[in-house]
């Protein structure tokens, strides 16, 4: 059967008709931003990590990171201490890395084992959290090596993308994806095959929250961007979609490094309606993608205290690049151009938090140009009840 005209992922992207614009069709936003409160209090941090964090589908890193059986990295949800890795059957899975003897971590970091070795009393476990050893363990009656494992944490992937769930209940990946649109948005970039270049952590002085809402905050980028990638990315082209929770952005214009002039060219099997510009979009509850015509980076945002996140950043390439003579350098460029606008970005976050316990501060009136950042309040603030 031969598709029809509106399955063509081309027409599909036509920029002018993705969505709504932004700047013509607006909806009016009849409400006001969020009470300071909620940006600082522990309270509100310990509701949203059991909430959201403990119950959704949270991104936690690229298969590529895990690429051979025994390698392994480390991440931290709230308190709960996770270990991923390649199992020697290829399969990929998280585990949470707290010893079963007295609860420390057994993984530390990142790289490629056969075994962890707990580094306090020295229990041993395989790739697969089975425990292995326990020294001068084995002639207790109460011990049974059966009954020490590693627990498994629910592990799901999609285009390369490593998630991982909390709650055994929890729907499958691909029903909050898909409710979402993301594997129809993306379906042209073949996010599979595309190839982690750079990975990097930034420390945050604010919110989580605040972080989510910045990198959905298009109202900002003309004023605050203005030296970096403001002008490669003008509103007047900005169209949205919004859905529940988050929204996918679409706009045409040059890529994240300077003068918005790509060192790489579109990635090759991209339409050619999509060689400019690119994407924006929020996957709730805590990812920023930011697809452009030659690269993708994927941004997560985590709590690590009522005012302070941690935000990590992936960038990814076409694999035929990485041969080329100059590619780390060409591609530090782009590390270089998102530290440099991100520090823009966390100099604003930092005021904010600051305003936030302001005996002054009355939240503001939202703009029709933060549907987006509205979308992650609704998720992050509004379902759980806060004001
Ligand atoms: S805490 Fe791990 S071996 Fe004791
Ligand atoms: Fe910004």
């Amino acid at each position: 059967m031969s598709a029809t005209k509106d399955e063509s992922p081309i027409l599909r992207y036509d920029p002018k008709t993705f969505g709504y614009s932004v700047i013509a069709d607006a909806p009016e936003v009849s409400q006001n931003h969020k009470s300071g409160r909620v940006y600082f209090s522990e309270e509100v941090m310990e509701r949203e990590i059991e909430e959201i964090f403990m119950k959704e589908w949270l991104l936690v890193g690229r298969a590529e990171e895990v690429e051979k059986a025994g390698d392994y990295f480390t991440h931290d949800v709230g308190d709960e201490p996770v270990v991923v890795t390649r199992e020697k059957n290829g399969n990929v899975q998280a585990f949470a890395n707290v010893c079963r003897h007295r609860g420390v971590k057994v993984a530390w970091g990142e790289g490629s084992t056969k075994y962890f070795s707990c580094p306090y009393h020295g229990w041993v476990y395989d790739t697969s959290g089975n425990l292995v050893d326990a020294q001068y363990l084995e002639k207790s009656k109460n011990f049974d090596k059966k009954n020490c494992s590693l627990p498994r944490i629910r592990t799901e992937l999609w285009e390369g993308f490593i998630f991982i769930n909390f709650d055994d209940e929890a729907d499958p990946l691909m029903h909050s994806l898909e409710a979402w649109d993301f594997p129809k948005t993306y379906e042209p970039y073949q996010m599979g095959r595309l190839k982690l270049a750079n990975k990097f952590t930034m420390e945050i002085p604010s919110n989580w929250k605040f972080l989510n809402e910045n990198l959905t905050d298009i109202y900002h980028i003309a004023v605050l961007h203005a030296a970096t990638f403001g002008p490669a990315q003008p509103l007047e082209g900005y169209r949205y979609k919004t859905f529940d929770g988050g929204y996918h952005g679409r706009f045409t214009g040059g890529t994240l490094v300077p003068e918005g002039k790509s060192l790489f060219g579109p990635i090759p099997w991209l339409p050619e309606e999509l060689h400019s510009g690119g994407f924006s979009s929020h996957l709730p509850p805590n990812v920023a993608w930011f697809p452009r015509f030659d690269y993708v980076s994927i941004g997560t945002n985590w709590p690590t205290g009522p005012d302070t996140s941690v935000s990590i950043t992936y960038q990814l390439f076409p694999e035929e690049h990485f041969s080329q003579p100059d590619f780390k350098e060409k591609a530090q460029q782009y590390v270089d151009f998102y530290k440099a606008f991100m520090d823009e970005d966390t100099d604003m976050i930092q005021a904010l938090q600051k305003g936030m316990k302001s005996r002054f501060y009355k939240p503001g009136p939202v703009s029709p140009f933060e549907a987006g950042v509205m979308g992650t309040i609704k998720h992050a603030v509004d379902d759980l009840g806060h004001k």
